[in-house]
C-alpha cells in the first residue's frame, strides 16, 4: 500500500513538472506581435520582413517542404497566402481541409522551417482564382449581395472567417500562441472598388474591420489597398512599386503586401515577365523610402488545377514569372539576385529599424536615403531613378557610379554591398526533355497507340434536362457544377421556309457573354467561337425539311474574380439567338423559344475522369479531330524524379485527369495575340503588366504540370475530355530539368558578392574586387566545360555571347583552370588575374559553362 501511494505521489510530481516545462516552453515561444510607425514589432523588436506568396492549393503537400525551404534559402522571413473559401467549403457546411487544402499542415510546415506566416483570410481573395475564392453556393443564398452591407453576406463571411480563425487558434498557430502567424488580412483591395457600392460599401468595410478585430487573434490585421482602413487595422499597399505609399496613420508601418513579381497568364494572351533588375529596384526603393515589410506576389505561383482558375480565361499555369517557377524549380538569376538583395537589406536592418530615413537629392533623379542611429550604425540607399543614363554621384565625399534605374545599398554608408542592376547570380537554363512512355504490361508500344475512347452525346442526353422558355444565364443555371451547359432547340421546318434556300444558307446568329460556344446543327459541329465576355457568331448552316436540332454548348473558362459586382457578371448565351436568311434578309428570333437545358456532360456525371467505366472502346480505329470525345490511355512514370508535364500539342481544348485527379483545363489551340511582344525588354523605366511580353502568336500554354506525387511507377491512367477535336496520340510527356548551362557576365564595377560581406569588414573601408562565381545547381554535377569566356568587352547575352574588340588572351584558360572539374568556382574579375587587355575601359568577364 505504502509503495503504491509513494508511486502515485511521484507520478503526480512528474506530471506537474512536465506541465511546468510545457508552460515555460510555450511562454518562451509565444510571441507578442504589435506594430508602430516603423515596423511590425515582434517580442518588442522591430523587424525587417521579407515575405513571399505561395498559395497552398496551387501545389501539392509533397511539394510544400521544398518550396518552403527554397523560400527560406532565398531569404524570406514570411510566407503569405490567401485562404481559399471555395476549396475549404465546396458545399455549405461541408468542409475540406485535406490534401492540397490542408491549411494547417501548410502553416505548420512554414513554422517548422522557421518562417512566419501572413494569413490573408479575406475571405474574398481575387487571386485569379475561380469566383475570387467565393463558393458559388454563396450566390444562391436568398437575398445575398456580395461585399456590401448585406446581412446574409455578412453572416456567411463572418461564419467562415471565424471558422478559419478558430481552426488556427485550436492548432495554436497564431504567434500569440507560439505559432507562426504574425498577421491576418481581412477583405482584399476593397478600396479599389468600394465607391461602386456607395455608402453601403463604406459601412461594410467598417463592419469587416470590427468583425475581424472581434475574433481576437492576438496579432494585427491588415487591409490592402484600403486607404481608410480603420484603426488599428494596418492599410497596406499592392502594386509594382510602393515606395511612394504612406499608411493612413503615423502609428502604422509602411507595408507592401503584393509586389507583383511578374504577372498572370491568360488563354489567348502572350506570356508576361518582369525583369529582376526592375523587381529588385522596386524592392530597394521601398526600403530606401521607409518600408519594412515587403511581399512578393507570387514567390511561387504554381498551377490552377481542376477548375480553380479564375476568369474569364485565366490559364492553368499560374507561373507568374515568380522566383520559383511553376514546377518548383528556381528561376535564375531571378531567385539568386533577390536572395542577394535580401542579404544586403538585412545587413542594414539595425539602422533601418532604428529610425526614419533622411532623404536628400543628389541631383536630378538622384536620391540618397540615410538611416543613422545614435549608436553609430549607418545604412544608405543611393538611387538613380533616371531611365536613360548612368550617373556618378558624390555621397559623403566618395564617388559612386549609379546605373540608370538602379539602387545601390551601402550597409555601412560607405561601401556598396549590392546594386539592383548588377547581377552576380548566374542564369541557369531549364529545359523540358521529351519522354516517350511505354504503357504497363511490358508492351513496347509507345504512349498513344493504346488509346480507348467514349463519345460524348451531342445535345441533351440526360433525363433530368430542364425545359424553359428563353435563354438562361449560365452560372445561375449550372451553379458552376460544370464548365458546360447545353442549350438545345428542336424545330420543325416546313419545305417552303426561307431558311431552306437552295444555294444560300441560313445563318445562325449567336450572342454569348462567354467564354466558348460550339454550335451543332443536327448533331454536326457547324461553328464555334470564344471570347472573354462577348461572343458574336454568324454561322452559315444547313437545315433540312422536317425536324432539326440546334444544340449550343456553352463553356465557361474560369469565373470572374475581380471588379465591383464581378459575382453577377454571369456567363453563357444570353442572346439574341436568331436564324437569318442570307437571301431574303428575313430573320427569326429564337431567343424566347422553349429551350432544353442540360448542366454538364454525361461523361462528367458518370465520372469518366476516373477512368473506370466499362464503356471505353479500344478495338475500333480511334476517332480523332472530332468534338466531344473522351480519351483514355495508360502510362508508366517518366524516369527520374524531375517534375513532369504533358505537352498537349495536337489536341484542341478540354480537361485532363491523371489517376482521377484533374490537372486542369488544357487549351493548346488558344493562340496568344500577335502584338505587344518585345524582343528584349528594357528593365529601365516604370513596369506595367503589358510591358514585357513574350510568346506572341504562339499557343499561350502547351505544357501542363502533373505533380510527381500523382503518378505511380506504372499503370497510370490519363483521361482527356476533348471538347473541340484533336488527336490525343500526338501528346507527349516531358520532364523539366534544371541547370546544364550556367551563364553570367560580371563587370569590374560589380559589387563583390554580398556573401563576402561579413560583419567584421562592415566598418572597414572595403575595396573587394568583383568576383564571378558559378555553382552547378545539382549536387552531383561538376562544371565539365567552359563554352565561352572573355575578359574584356564581350557582347551579347546568355546563349549568344561573343568576343568584343577587347579580350584577354588568358580568358578561357583562367576560367577553365578555376572551374572545370568542380561543382563551384570563383574567379576574380580584374586585370590582376587576366592581365590588361585594354586600358581605360571598364571590362567584364562573361562565362558560359556546362554542368554534367
Ligand atoms: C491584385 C489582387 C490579387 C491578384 C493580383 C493580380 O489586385 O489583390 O489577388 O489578383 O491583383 O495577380
Amino acid at each position: 500500500m505504502m509503495v503504491i501511494a509513494a508511486k502515485m505521489v511521484r507520478g503526480k510530481k512528474v506530471e506537474i513538472v512536465s506541465l511546468l516545462i510545457l508552460v515555460i516552453v510555450m511562454a518562451a515561444t509565444a510571441a507578442t506581435v504589435t506594430y508602430d510607425h516603423r515596423a511590425l514589432v515582434i517580442d518588442g523588436k522591430r523587424k525587417i520582413l521579407i515575405s513571399g506568396s505561395i498559395h497552398y492549393p496551387r501545389s501539392t503537400p509533397e511539394m510544400w517542404p521544398d518550396l518552403i525551404q527554397k523560400s527560406k534559402d532565398g531569404g524570406l522571413d514570411v510566407i503569405e497566402t490567401y485562404v481559399f473559401w471555395n476549396g475549404h467549403e465546396p458545399e455549405k457546411n461541408k468542409y475540406n481541409f485535406e490534401g492540397r487544402y490542408d491549411l494547417v499542415k501548410f502553416v505548420k510546415l512554414a513554422a517548422k522551417a522557421g518562417l512566419y506566416v501572413h494569413l490573408r483570410i479575406g475571405p474574398y481573395a481575387c487571386a485569379e482564382w475561380n469566383y475570387g475564392g467565393f463558393p458559388v453556393w454563396l450566390h444562391f443564398v436568398p437575398g445575398i449581395k456580395f461585399r456590401t452591407d448585406n446581412e446574409p453576406f455578412k453572416a456567411e463571411m463572418q461564419r467562415f472567417t471565424a471558422k478559419i480563425v478558430d481552426l488556427m487558434k485550436q492548432e495554436k498557430l497564431y504567434a500569440s500562441q507560439g505559432g507562426p502567424i504574425i498577421l491576418s488580412q481581412i477583405e482584399n483591395e476593397y478600396g479599389n472598388i468600394d465607391s461602386a457600392y456607395g455608402a453601403a460599401g463604406k459601412s461594410y468595410m467598417k463592419w469587416s474591420a470590427s468583425m475581424a478585430l472581434s475574433l481576437d487573434t492576438g496579432v494585427p490585421w491588415n487591409m490592402c489597398q484600403q486607404g481608410d482602413a480603420p484603426d488599428p487595422i494596418i492599410n497596406t499597399c499592392n502594386g509594382f512599386y510602393c515606395d511612394q505609399f504612406t499608411p493612413n496613420s503615423n502609428n502604422k508601418p509602411k507595408m507592401w503586401t503584393e509586389n507583383w513579381s511578374g504577372w498572370f497568364l491568360g488563354f489567348g494572351e502572350p506570356t508576361p515577365y518582369r525583369p529582376v533588375e526592375d523587381l529588385a529596384f522596386a524592392v530597394a526603393r521601398f526600403f530606401q523610402r521607409g518600408g519594412t515589410f515587403q511581399n512578393y506576389y507570387m514567390y511561387h505561383g504554381g498551377t490552377n488545377f481542376e477548375r480553380t482558375s479564375g476568369g474569364p480565361l485565366i490559364s492553368t499555369s499560374y507561373d507568374y514569372d515568380a522566383p520559383i517557377d511553376e514546377y518548383g524549380l528556381l528561376r535564375q538569376p531571378k531567385w539568386g539576385h533577390l536572395r542577394d538583395l535580401h542579404k544586403a537589406i538585412k545587413l542594414c536592418e539595425d539602422a533601418l529599424i532604428a529610425t526614419d530615413p533622411e532623404i536628400t537629392s543628389l541631383g536630378s533623379n538622384l536620391e540618397a536615403a540615410v538611416y543613422k542611429t545614435s549608436s553609430g550604425s549607418c545604412a544608405a540607399f543611393l538611387a538613380n531613378i533616371g531611365t536613360q543614363s548612368d550617373a556618378t554621384v558624390t555621397f559623403n565625399g566618395k564617388s559612386y557610379r549609379l546605373p540608370a534605374w538602379s539602387v545601390s545599398i551601402l550597409p555601412d554608408c560607405k561601401n556598396v554591398a549590392f546594386n539592383t542592376a548588377k547581377i552576380n547570380s548566374a542564369t541557369e537554363s531549364t529545359a523540358f526533355a521529351r519522354q516517350s512512355l511505354k504503357p504497363d504490361g511490358g508492351s513496347s508500344a509507345e504512349l498513344g497507340s493504346q488509346w480507348s475512347h467514349i463519345k460524348e452525346p451531342i445535345g441533351i442526353s440526360e433525363a433530368d434536362a430542364l425545359v424553359k422558355p428563353g435563354l438562361l444565364e449560365q452560372i445561375n443555371t449550372t451553379a458552376d457544377k460544370s464548365d458546360f451547359l447545353w442549350y438545345s432547340l428542336r424545330m420543325d421546318i416546313k419545305g417552303d421556309e426561307t431558311f431552306l434556300d437552295e444555294g444560300s444558307k441560313a445563318v445562325l446568329h449567336i450572342q454569348s457573354i462567354g467564354q466558348v460556344v460550339y454550335a451543332f446543327i443536327n448533331g454536326k459541329l457547324a461553328g464555334s467561337g470564344n471570347d472573354r465576355t462577348n461572343i458574336s457568331l454568324d454561322i452559315p448552316i444547313n437545315l433540312v425539311t422536317g425536324k432539326n436540332t440546334i444544340d449550343l454548348l456553352s463553356v465557361t473558362v474560369g469565373l470572374a474574380n475581380y471588379g465591383a459586382f464581378f459575382d453577377i457578371i454571369g456567363a453563357g448565351i444570353t442572346g439574341p439567338v436568331s436564324l437569318n436568311s442570307a437571301k431574303t434578309g428575313s430573320s427569326m428570333d429564337l431567343s424566347s423559344h422553349q429551350w432544353t437545358y442540360q448542366v454538364g456532360l454525361k461523361g462528367e456525371d458518370t465520372g469518366l475522369g476516373s477512368g473506370d467505366s466499362s464503356e471505353w472502346v479500344s478495338n475500333s480505329p480511334l476517332p480523332t479531330n472530332q468534338p466531344l470525345v473522351w480519351y483514355k490511355t495508360t502510362f508508366d512514370a517518366p524516369s527520374g524524379s524531375e517534375p513532369v508535364a504533358i505537352d498537349f500539342t495536337g489536341t484542341g481544348k478540354g480537361i485532363a485527369w491523371v489517376n482521377g485527379q484533374s490537372i486542369g483545363r488544357y487549351w493548346p489551340t488558344s493562340i496568344a495575340r500577335t502584338d505587344g511582344c518585345v524582343g528584349s525588354c528594357n528593365y529601365r523605366g516604370t513596369y506595367r503588366n503589358d510591358k514585357c511580353l513574350k510568346n506572341c502568336g504562339k499557343p499561350s500554354q502547351t505544357l501542363y504540370h502533373v505533380p510527381r506525387s500523382w503518378i505511380k511507377p506504372s499503370g497510370n491512367t490519363l483521361v482527356l475530355l476533348e471538347e473541340m477535336g484533336g488527336d490525343p496520340t500526338k501528346i507527349s510527356f516531358a520532364t523539366k530539368h534544371t541547370g546544364s548551362n550556367l551563364c553570367l557576365k560580371v563587370s569590374e564595377s560589380h559589387p563583390a558578392p554580398v556573401d563576402t560581406w561579413t560583419s567584421d569588414s562592415k566598418f572597414s573601408n572595403r575595396t573587394s574586387p568583383a568576383v564571378l562565381s558559378l555553382k552547378c545547381p545539382v549536387s552531383t554535377q561538376v562544371i565539365s566545360s567552359i563554352r565561352f569566356a572573355s575578359f574584356g568587352t564581350p557582347t551579347g547575352s546568355c546563349g549568344s555571347f561573343s568576343h568584343g574588340r577587347c579580350n584577354s588572351a588568358r580568358s578561357l584558360s583562367v576560367v577553365q583552370k578555376a572551374c572545370v572539374g568542380s561543382r563551384s568556382c570563383k574567379v576574380e574579375v580584374s586585370t590582376r588575374v587576366f592581365g590588361e587587355p585594354c586600358h581605360g575601359v571598364v571590362k567584364s568577364l562573361a562565362v558560359e559553362a556546362v554542368c554534367a
